[in-house]
């Protein structure tokens, strides 16, 4: 049985008044949750985040970090310098950082590959764009995304995050019919590649979680929770969805 996981991706927003309320919601109904959850704030929240939630189980991730290990790279943050900070988890390949900042597959892979020489557990993230769903190809990038992405990774201190790029942000969210396709397709690749951990891996769904629809998600065999963006900044949101996530 996976324990069931659900992230939150601030993204470029909230503050430390946030972190306050969220820490207090999640407090005041932490012994009916049985999910683990983490939030990723902007990476110069993240000590502060340790520390206002270090009386809940919650964790603490970061949203990014250097495709290098230290050096000459101005304005970049290591794996091992949020490590120090506090973070436990990192997100690698969010499509925002894709698409806006150029991410390729080979720099991914070795902000993976760095971040788990930190001790942090990355979060990766596929997810395929409306004209690639149309043009029937969702497999074949999900699985050149895997496979370059995650060339150097020890699969036992990973979780996958797919999440559909028409879906974030944008108020659509795959059916959980259409997700759990994905899900098993990816799940189906870990077996390929790390047969040993293919049915302990926790694969996350992201692209518009609410509180209305992540049951529904959450309930398919292969999503193990979610990575939420929109919703993760109304701690009352995120705490519906975080019960919703049940082991
Ligand atoms: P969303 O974002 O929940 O606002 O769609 C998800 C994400 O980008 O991780």
């Amino acid at each position: 049985m996976r324990q069931p996981l659900v992230i939150a991706n601030w993204k470029l927003n909230g503050d430390v008044s946030l972190l306050h309320e969220m820490a207090a919601q999640m407090r005041a109904t932490q012994a009916s949750r049985t999910a683990s959850i983490v939030i990723c704030p902007p990476a110069v929240f993240v000590p502060a985040a340790k520390d206002i939630f270090s009386a809940t189980a919650v964790k603490i991730g970061a949203q990014n970090c250097a495709a290098q290990a230290e050096g000459a790279f101005t304005g970049e943050i290591s794996g091992h310098m949020l490590q120090e900070a506090g973070a436990e988890y990192v997100l690698i390949g969010h499509s925002e950082r894709r698409a806006l900042f150029a991410e390729d597959n080979k720099a991914l892979a070795e902000k993976v590959r760095l971040a788990q020489l930190a001790g942090l557990y990355p979060v990766f993230c596929v997810g395929e764009t409306l004209e690639q769903r149309e043009a029937n190809d969702v497999q074949a990038v999900i699985r050149s995304q895997l496979n370059e992405g995650l060339v150097h990774a020890d699969f036992s201190r990973l979780v996958i995050a797919y999440e559909p790029v028409w879906a974030i942000g944008t108020g659509k969210t795959a059916s959980p019919e259409q997700a759990q396709e994905v899900h098993a397709m990816i799940r189906a690749w870990v077996a390929e590649v790390a047969p040993e951990v293919a049915q302990k891996i926790q694969i996350l769904y992201g692209g518009s979680v609410k509180a209305e629809n992540a049951e529904t998600l959450f309930s398919q065999p292969d999503i193990d929770g979610g990575l939420i963006g929109g919703a993760s900044l109304v701690p009352s949101q995120f705490d519906a969805i975080c019960q919703a996530a049940k082991g």
